[in-house]
């Protein structure tokens, strides 16, 4: 594994591409990142180019992956938007490109998102989980325990709600 890490990296139009590209490859094998698969890159775009908006303004951070200069994990550290919540922050979209998942990528993408949030001097980190999708299991191997469950929060087709589970990891 050759992989190194870059915390906001220039989002030039050639990197918001790929990061578009990444979104729609991983959502269109099954990852959970926001939408149901199929997708193309339209109906991606205007998440993405929010996600990456609120990056460019230094609202949120983004922590980008790369193997031999392709980009290949991704991870966006989202400000709360709120007064009283500025202790903590929600990690969104964890994603790993398909063909290197498995390869140790994500486990190497949550510990390096852990050592920003220190750096931070961050209080916690919170991830949501789709239930269905297994990737609580994923989550607990970094300490993140169940601290929530929204109950059908989730619609990701007719009759298919699924719940949205709320972890948390303190880092004190
Ligand atoms: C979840 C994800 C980021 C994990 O990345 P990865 O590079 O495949 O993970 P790793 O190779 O570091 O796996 C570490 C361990 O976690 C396990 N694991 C990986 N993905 C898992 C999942 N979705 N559910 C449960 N366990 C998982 C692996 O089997 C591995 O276990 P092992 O060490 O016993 O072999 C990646 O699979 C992904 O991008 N999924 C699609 C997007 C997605 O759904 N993201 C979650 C949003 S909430």
């Amino acid at each position: 594994m050759s992989l190194s890490f870059e915390l906001d990296p220039p989002l030039t139009d050639d990197l918001r591409e790929r990061v578009l590209k990444l979104w729609v490859d991983v959502t269109n094998t099954g990852g959970a990142v926001g939408f149901v698969p199929p997708v193309t890159a339209a109906d991606v775009r205007p998440t993405a180019e929010r996600s990456l908006d609120a990056v460019q303004a230094g609202t949120d951070r983004l922590l980008a992956g790369f193997d031999d200069g392709e980009l290949v994990a991704l991870l966006f550290v989202a400000d709360n938007g709120h007064f009283l919540k500025q202790h903590w922050r929600t990690l969104k979209r964890v994603m790993v490109t398909p063909g290197s998942q498995g390869r140790g990528y994500g486990s190497a993408l949550m510990l390096q998102a852990e050592a920003v949030a220190r750096k931070m001097d961050l209080d916690a980190l919170q991830v949501t989980v789709r239930s269905g999708s297994g990737t609580e299991d994923f989550y607990a191997r970094f300490g993140y325990r169940e601290v929530g469950r929204v109950p059908s929060a989730l619609r990701v087709g007719p009759g298919d709600d699924r719940d949205e589970i709320v972890m948390w990891r303190e880092l004190r």
